[in-house]
């Protein structure tokens, strides 16, 4: 990674992406952060690194502008910063706000979306990129650099399937934890104290997460092998199919999926 950075908006989503960067090894030096709150640039400054409320300076040493504000201030803040882009490329983690929106908004051609999700802030990430056809190779390559201090990344040759990556891994985690809330409520009317259940279920979740990470079968496989015929885990889990557990959450991913095209498109 060579070049500078500006961050525009340095709440959550920037604060993890300079956490990560700082983590590995990143220069404080080659960062800026524009935000109007002196809160967040305490915070930021507080990391080392540079704070500034003019979004316009800020830009002005970057190679790559990240624009990390909420989706609703996305085109007042490109539209502010049209034709102070230049060459820099301009990265946005704004849910559902398009590249032609970007472009047409910003004035700059080099574009990239970003759907990241909140286990970035503990640098577990799931992170789905589209880029504009006009971004070369080694920007995306520093795009990448860059993003990996917080999670996986996957590039997609379609925009559209961020509505996908927004119904999967944007929304996901708040899936599990709502399966992992119900499970908390089986084990209290069980008769276990809220506190060890959530023990139970939380440990529970992060071994299967790391088997399922780790091991290169698929997760059905890895349900197959403990699963014992006649067992407590084939009552749990014929229940739950017989129950419509399949039906239902692939019904719940794709009404994601269905909001999140039309936010696109609205
Ligand atoms: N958090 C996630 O895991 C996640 C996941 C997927 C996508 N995203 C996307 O990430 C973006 C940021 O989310 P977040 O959770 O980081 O939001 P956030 O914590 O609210 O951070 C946004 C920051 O932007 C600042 N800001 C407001 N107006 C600005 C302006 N004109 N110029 C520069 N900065 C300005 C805000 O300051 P004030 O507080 O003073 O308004 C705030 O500090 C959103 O578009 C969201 O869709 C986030």
């Amino acid at each position: 990674m060579n070049g500078n950075l500006t961050f525009i908006g340095g709440g959550n989503i920037a604060q993890a992406i300079i956490g990560g960067l700082l983590e590995t090894g990143f220069s404080p030096d080659r960062m800026t952060v524009a935000d109007p709150s002196p809160e967040q640039g305490a915070t930021i400054e507080r990391l080392g690194v540079a704070w500034d409320t003019d979004n316009l300076k800020a830009v002005d040493s970057a190679d790559l502008v990240f624009l990390c504000v909420k989706p609703g201030l996305a085109q007042t803040v490109c539209e502010a910063l049209a034709g102070s882009l230049d060459q820099k490329c301009l990265i946005s983690v704004a849910a559902g706000i398009t590249t032609t929106q970007l472009k047409q908004w910003s004035h700059s051609g080099l574009v990239v979306r970003c759907m990241p999700n909140t286990p970035a802030l503990v640098r577990s990430g799931m992170l789905g990129l589209y880029a504009d056809p006009s971004v070369a190779a080694p920007i995306r390559d520093e795009v990448v650099a860059c993003l990996s201090s917080v999670g996986i990344t996957e590039w997609f040759t379609r925009e559209a399937d961020l509505d996908a990556v927004t119904a999967i891994s944007g929304s996901g985690p708040a899936y599990f934890f709502y399966l992992m809330e119900t499970m908390v409520k089986a084990a209290e009317k069980m008769g276990i104290s809220k506190a060890t259940a959530t023990t139970l279920v939380t440990q529970t979740a992060l071994g299967a997460a790391k088997m399922a990470h780790q091991n290169p079968q698929s997760p059905e496989i890895l349900r197959q092998q403990v699963t014992s015929p006649g067992g407590t885990t084939q009552a749990a889990c014929e229940t739950l199919s017989q129950g419509g557990f399949d039906a239902l959450v692939i019904e719940a991913c794709e009404a994601a999926k269905v909001r999140s095209e039309t936010l696109s498109s609205s």
